[in-house]
């Protein structure tokens, strides 16, 4: 068997899966994340330790299929900054991908020639450089006793294996890595007050990290060696756990924010349009994402304001797809990335008339996401991605209405997957299983079943081109009154 563990910003989620990769049963456990400022976010590595010790008991309890062990891959939020001392000492809380308290220092060292084009992205408040900049300069005396910096998945690493080693994926992240030679930069490192000797070692996400160490096998109960992968950040992960892995492969999730994740088989950066650029978990092999930050965000704030559950919403939208009224909803309720990088800007409806109902304001918002879906659609496909096909996932994506408007408006078919597995935490399993070499990354990142496709409505293309349109030019002129 293999385990694989999502380990997420609420909780940590374990997850075994079989010697041929299919689920075996899984388990949660949650931990807070701490708000000291406004603008911070910081939580105790303990505590993700202390969750991955209960998760495994409870697993083994559970499924005997554990005592047969062979492989472990581990997939962690992003960019979290794990300060270590010499002796693996964990020197302050480790500030996570949503602390925005380095924004002046992501915004110095994205302005530094040569920094987007060997990261491939925007330096963004959430990256880890930004974040050692701030400690340098507000905790000298933390920056100084920095013997290593881990990713959240790279301090469960150094747990299972003793080692410190991450994977290019989640180090793409870091704005310390050249992420078209997958290699650390010394000049990013330079930029940013670091040296390589306080990086982890590199190894492919899909490759073997180590070994699981003596005194935790022993603590499981298991006599025989485990391979510990090299694991990834959660985003190339789930592309693992839905079978994007290869160039034409994707999919966009309807979170409270959106993600359009596309898999390429070179690199391609386009940081001018904030996509994300970074290294799959996989050799040779990138992928790219726009992200949206209010998606089904969007239409929660609807159902908030109007006291109307979001599926109640969704559901007056009707069944049949119309044609975009003359509202417009920029969904831009916490700031947006993709395409804009605009912390700033806030949301705004334009259109509005005295016969203007619930059920357009409706319309107009699952629109304006899905023009905001399209925003990215584009950015990815000025970079040569071609996505003709994307699954769907997420909670926005039990709305019918809403996946046919995405479909339409940004001309591509969705499919929907079969109820099951298919997130981070089968991701970080299947790496695991490649690790331990039971089979090519071909057959065992595979797509999960699919059960429906949505179609774009050919003979609806021209108003939605027309509403996407009024969309485009909607932002610059919001932005100016601002
Ligand atoms: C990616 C990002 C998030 C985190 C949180 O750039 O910031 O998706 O990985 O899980």
């Amino acid at each position: 068997s293999f385990l694989g563990i999502d380990l997420g910003t609420s909780g940590l989620r374990a997850l075994l899966v079989d010697g041929g990769g299919r689920p075996v049963g899984s388990t949660e456990r949650h931990y807070p994340v701490s708000q000291p400022h406004s603008g911070w976010s910081e939580q105790d590595p303990a505590d993700w330790i202390a969750a991955l010790d209960a998760a495994v008991a409870d697993l083994r309890d559970r499924h005997p299929e554990f005592s047969a062990l062979r492989g472990i891959g581990v997939a962690g939020h992003m960019h979290g900054a794990t300060l270590l001392d010499a002796d693996d000492r964990v020197i302050r809380p480790c500030i996570l991908w949503n602390d925005t308290r380095s924004h002046e220092q992501a915004a110095r060292l994205d302005a530094i020639p040569g920094v987007r084009d060997l990261s491939g992205n925007i330096v963004f408040p959430g990256f880890t450089a930004p974040k050692l900049e701030w400690v340098r300069q507000h905790e000298p005396r933390n920056h100084a006793r920095v013997a290593r910096v881990l990713l959240p998945a790279a301090y469960l690493n150094l747990h299972l294996t003793g080692d410190h080693v991450t994977d290019m994926s989640d180090a793409a992240g870091t704005s310390w890595l050249d992420t078209a030679a997958r290699d650390w930069s010394d000049a990013l490192l330079a930029a940013g007050h670091m040296r390589r000797d306080q990086m982890p070692r590199l190894v492919e996400g899909s490759a073997p990290a180590g070994q699981l160490r003596g005194d935790l096998a022993q603590r499981w109960g298991l006599s025989h060696p485990v391979v510990v992968a090299g694991g990834a950040g959660d985003n190339a992960a789930a592309a693992c756990g839905i079978g994007a892995m290869a160039e034409g492969q994707g999919f966009v999730s309807l979170g409270t924010s959106g993600v359009l994740v596309a898999a390429r088989d070179g690199y391609h950066p386009a940081p001018a349009t904030a996509l994300h650029t970074f290294c799959h978990a996989v050799p040779d092999t990138w992928y790219q994402m726009g992200v949206m930050l209010s998606a089904t965000d969007s239409l929660n704030w609807l159902s908030r304001i109007t006291g109307a559950s979001p599926a109640d919403l969704a559901a007056g939208a009707g069944d049949r797809l119309q044609a975009p009224g003359a509202v417009r909803f920029l969904p831009y309720l916490s700031g947006e990335r993709t395409p804009h990088n605009d912390a700033a800007i806030r949301g705004a409806f334009t259109g509005l008339g005295s016969g203007t109902t619930r059920d357009d304001l409706t319309r107009a918002v699952l629109e304006g996401v899905a023009f905001g879906l399209r925003d990215s659609h584009q950015a990815l496909q000025d970079t040569g991605a071609r996505l003709d096909r994307m699954m769907a996932i997420g909670g926005g994506a039990r709305s019918r209405y809403w996946l046919r408007v995405i479909a339409t408006a940004l001309d591509v078919t969705l499919t929907l997957p079969a109820d099951g597995e298919f997130g981070a935490a089968l991701g970080a399993a299947r790496l695991g299983m490649a690790a331990a070499g039971s089979g090519s990354v071909a057959r065992i990142m595979t797509a999960p079943d699919v059960v429906e496709e949505i179609a774009p409505d050919a003979a609806l293309r021209e108003p939605f081109d027309a509403a996407y349109q009024a969309f485009r030019a909607a932002y610059p002129a919001v932005r100016a009154i601002q």
